[in-house]
């Protein structure tokens, strides 16, 4: 079979493809995917680790007396703050693009590729307990 002949097959077979990668990505208060888990954790290591601290901790407080104004704190990615009151997607595009707010939080888009964000997004994912994970985003303000 020649994909030039059959134009549509080419691009039918990317919207698949992509179907089953978002698929994994959604919010299904399913545990998430533990090999995604692992290779995002290496991934967190190398680039998150500094900032959000070990298992997604957060960073210390830092003094105010030495704070820039306008510092922002990378904050915990666990379950104690609102991480999981994101989407997946959300988290995705956190990552890729940096906050809006504060180029602390760095864009990792052209660093890390878009899968690699969805691990990253797993292994964050995988701080979380039940709750979190059965509430994540809007879903969050019903289970507060
Ligand atoms: C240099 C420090 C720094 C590094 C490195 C860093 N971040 Fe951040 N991150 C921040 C700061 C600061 C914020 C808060 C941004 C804001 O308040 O708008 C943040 C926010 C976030 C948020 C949003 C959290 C929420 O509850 O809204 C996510 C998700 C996140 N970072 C993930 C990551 C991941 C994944 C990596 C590694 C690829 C990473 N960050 C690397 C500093 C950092």
């Amino acid at each position: 079979m020649r994909y030039r002949q059959f134009p549509g097959l080419k691009l039918l077979i990317v919207l698949a493809l992509s179907v089953a990668i978002d698929s994994s990505m959604a919010e299904t208060g399913k545990k998430p995917d533990v090999n995604a888990v692992a290779r995002g954790e290496g991934l967190y290591r190398s680039y998150c680790i500094r900032c959000h601290g070990v298992k997604g901790a957060g960073e210390k407080p830092i003094s105010p007396y030495i704070r820039d104004p306008g510092y922002y704190e990378a904050p915990a990615l666990d379950r104690s703050m609102h991480a999981w009151h994101h989407t997946d997607e959300d988290l995705l595009k956190i990552i890729l693009q940096g906050s809006p707010r504060t180029k602390r939080m760095p864009a990792m888009k052209g660093v890390i590729t878009r899968k690699q964000a969805i691990d990253l997004v797993a292994y964050i994912k995988g701080f979380w307990g039940k709750r979190e994970l059965d509430c994540q985003g809007p879903k969050h303000m019903s289970c507060m």
